[in-house]
């Protein structure tokens, strides 16, 4: 018998095409069940927390009769109420599920109310100013003021190459130069959401909206000083992640289990959106300070940065995050001599957290705003200084290398690129658009085109693995559950288009089931926009090693080697079965093989292979591959108001041999806008002297509609299988077109130059708002 991956694959493509998300019936009719969609049940009680009405303070006492009084409230928690630990901290114990005796920001969660209805807790909960006695102290709410201080939450990181400090003495020119970029709230549409309910013997049944279930029962467990085996998690999907609930869901769902194993009641915590807003956090603003030298044709020689992240009050995973950053400051572009040095700022506010891109889309920016500046000095288009850093595919050039010491060996940057170009009719436009605007003074075009490389893999190895579990049912039909979590990005669709094609059947006969830690244990976040290469690979497994066994018993039944078998229509035979009889109904072999007391289900196992990082010395290969892009965006500008607009946006991205064409073009484009309004219109903004995160409601924090995405949007793949043998040779896809957008800042940003002389170059913030146009406007003058 053949190892199982040596059958031949079936004929018809369960992968590879478009097929409908397996949940849009239900998501556009409203039926998708949510986690306050499941019915409530008898003698349910409501969670809501009272919180921290200063930046920083102490806190002295908390006047729980007070609370407790309120109408319908049952009882009333704090920090002393948990029996373990109170920490939910995802990597270091040093975040408070309930603050105990300092205040860390406004907003922070100091006490839980527990009480008959939702709305109930929620006033007694606000009653919060009075209740709780501080006393303030001195908050730090900048990442500026505390890296001044030398306040951080992680030690610094260092990662350099070569000579730097020589290489930019001997650069021809030198820039230096300074700038940020904001923060941004995941929005998800389903707020964070937690019910708790206690189960016999100790143990609780948690339904939590969350993209890490595993997490979420270690840190229960960790907090109530259980053991794993007494705490269930389970999560059917989520209406939308986006790394918000990757570690944040952590603190709600200890919150509801501890108040639903005291009170021996089904507890349910969901959160109001402005609490949200409040209570978590989200993507790290960052600030930067580079030197950086060059040479006439724009090449970069040498290059100095401080990236310093905004990471609030706790650690949560800046860690991880900063690494990335780090390890995608060079994007697309051979650095010979660099030097980074990351910090890891703590100041008074939300602890910021995993957010689309974990840092890399601030890393790359980063050298993005940079060679756009070179080109600008010099008077060159900036594709032309992109193209000519590019990271070289010839590795006898030597230029193929990354700073932390990973080899680009899948370099498809100057052929996309080159396509792309073409595609879109760049020079073509870039001399239309300046003809355009020597004659319009009010409104400005502007023109720019991003490449994008992201490296795809957790950047901690061990965290690369996955399980699943595929059932045959007796009639034929499939269930297949794996350890990844379905936040609307279509993993689910996924992974049972890859068990489908395994056993030849239609995609209707396989079921995804919800995300549950009693079904596939240890699993890792669903994250790094790894869900479909790892858990799509364990359900592979998983489907070969049923396959293998159906294979050996319809050799037997058919009289025909296994290795000539197709799974293929619902049918397992001969490849050359013209008229049916040298094959089986699947469904008719299924119901043999239980007669015969054969296995018809499996678990599966996948681990990435090859990776290796050390985290001291920032070396190694961290990344399984790489994916790419490129992004050409045209916008207009009022420059009188300061309003701009996506006129047209040309995307080119690299998903190596698609599992589902339509799923992957609504993550580019969703990723692109979403993108986009991080660096256009999502602005947060604490007040300078409280604290309070005045930007906490959608009335004040906007996020993009339908309405701001590009006018005309050409979103194509480029179709080439991956190099590694990733799960059907397909490439990751939910973060990296979150850096496409950068084309529509720097797009802005052209446009503003065409007001100023030659050789400009505006001063342009992110988020590019109405207002920081306007005030780049104001700098040209
Ligand atoms: N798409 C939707 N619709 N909703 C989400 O929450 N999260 C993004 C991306 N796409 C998200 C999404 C993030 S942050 C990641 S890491 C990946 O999906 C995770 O899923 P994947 O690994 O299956 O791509
Ligand atoms: Mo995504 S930020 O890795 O959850």
């Amino acid at each position: 018998m053949n190892k199982p991956s040596d059958l031949p694959l079936m004929a018809e493509a369960q992968v590879g095409t478009s097929r409908a998300h397996e949940s849009a019936h239900l998501h556009v009719s409203g039926e998708a069940s949510y986690i306050d969609d499941i019915a409530e049940a008898q003698g349910t009680l409501h969670a809501a927390l009272g919180l921290s009405p200063l930046a920083h303070g102490r806190l002295l006492a908390i006047d729980l009769e007070l609370i407790r009084r309120q109408p319908g409230v049952v009882a009333v928690f704090t920090a002393a109420d948990f029996p373990g630990e109170n920490n939910c901290g995802p990597l270091l114990h040093d975040d408070p599920i309930l603050a105990s005796d300092t205040l860390r920001y406004l907003g922070q969660p100091v006490f839980a109310v527990i009480a008959t209805e939702r709305e109930l807790a929620r006033r007694a909960a606000a009653l919060a100013s009075q209740a709780l006695r501080c006393e303030a102290l001195p908050a730090v709410l900048t990442a500026r003021e505390a890296h001044a201080l030398g306040q951080y939450v992680i030690p610094p990181m260092h990662l350099t190459r070569g000579e730097p400090a020589a290489a930019l003495a001997a650069a021809p020119h030198r820039l230096e130069g300074e700038w940020s970029v904001g923060g941004q709230e995941q929005f998800y549409l389903e707020g964070q959401i937690s019910y708790a309910l206690p189960q016999e013997d100790r143990g609780l049944l948690i339904h939590c909206s969350t993209q890490h279930p595993s997490e979420m029962q270690q840190l229960v467990a960790h907090a109530l000083a259980w053991q794993a085996h007494q705490v269930q998690v389970q999560c059917r999907r989520m209406g939308g992640g986006f790394g918000g609930k990757e570690s944040q869901s952590a603190l709600f769902a200890c919150v509801a289990a501890l108040a639903a194993h005291k009170l021996q009641k089904p507890v349910k915590l969901r959160l109001d959106r402005d609490d949200d807003f409040l209570i978590t956090g989200r993507r790290h603003g960052f600030d930067y300070r580079w030197t950086v030298g060059y040479d006439d044709a724009g090449r970069i020689l040498a290059a100095e940065i401080d990236l310093i992240s905004n990471c609030g009050h706790s650690a949560d995973l800046s860690a991880p995050v900063l690494t990335r950053a780090l390890c995608h400051f060079d994007n697309a572009y051979w650095l010979p001599h660099v030097a980074m040095h990351g910090y890891g700022a703590k100041t008074n506010t939300q602890s910021n957290t995993a957010f689309r891109g974990f840092g890399g889309p601030q890393g790359a920016l980063a050298i993005e705003i940079i060679i756009d500046s070179v080109a600008r000095r010099l008077g060159l288009d900036p594709l032309l200084v992109r193209q000519r850093n590019f990271y070289q595919a010839d590795p006898a050039k030597g230029q193929d290398l990354t700073p932390y010491g990973q080899q680009v060996s899948d370099n498809i940057l100057q052929p996309l690129t080159e396509r792309l170009v073409a595609s879109s009719d760049y020079h073509a436009r870039r001399a239309a658009i300046a003809a355009w605007n020597a004659q319009s003074p009010v409104l400005k075009r502007g023109l720019a085109l991003t490449p994008v490389k992201f490296g795809i893999s957790f950047n901690v190895v061990h965290l690369n693995q996955a399980g699943a579990l595929v059932h045959v049912y007796t009639d034929g039909s499939v269930l297949v559950n794996h350890g990844g979590t379905e936040m609307g990005q279509g993993l689910n669709t996924k992974v049972a288009q890859v068990v489908a094609h395994e056993l030849g059947l239609d995609l209707a006969q396989v079921r995804a089931s919800a995300t549950d830690t009693q079904k596939v244990a240890n699993t890792s976040a669903t994250a790094a926009s790894t869900g479909s290469d790892l858990n799509g690979k364990a359900a592979q497994d998983a489907a070969r090693q049923i396959k293998q066994r159906l294979a050996a018993l319809a050799a037997e039944l058919l009289g025909l080697p296994a290795e000539q078998l197709q799974f293929a229509g619902g049918r397992v035979g001969g490849s050359g079965d013209s008229n049916g009889k040298q094959s089986i109904a699947f469904k008719e072999l299924v119901a043999q093989a239980y007669l015969k007391r054969i296995q018809l289900w499996s678990d599966g196992f996948y681990a990435t292979p090859g990776l290796h990082w050390d985290r001291s010395r920032l070396q190694g290969r961290p990344f399984y591959y790489y994916a790419y892009g490129a992004a050409v965006a045209e916008v207009l500008v009022d420059t009188l108001s300061g309003e701009s607009r996506v006129l047209r946006a040309d995307v080119l991205h690299d998903v190596g041999q698609s599992l589902n064409p339509a799923l992957d073009i609504g993550q580019v484009e969703g990723a692109f806008v979403q993108g986009q309004g991080w660096l256009t219109t999502e602005e947060l903004v604490w007040h300078p002297k409280t604290g309070m995160l005045s930007t906490h409601a959608p009335s004040t924090y906007k996020i993009p509609t339908a309405n701001d995405s590009p006018l005309d949007f050409r979103v194509a793949l480029y179709d080439q299988p991956n190099r590694e043998d990733s799960i059907h040779r397909s490439k990751a896809v939910g973060e990296p077109p979150l850096l496409l957008p950068f084309s529509v800042l720097l797009a802005i940003k052209d446009a503003i130059a065409a007001c100023g002389p030659a050789h400009c170059d505006p001063p342009l913030r992110a988020p590019a708002t109405a207002e920081a146009v306007l005030r780049a406007l104001g700098a040209l003058a």
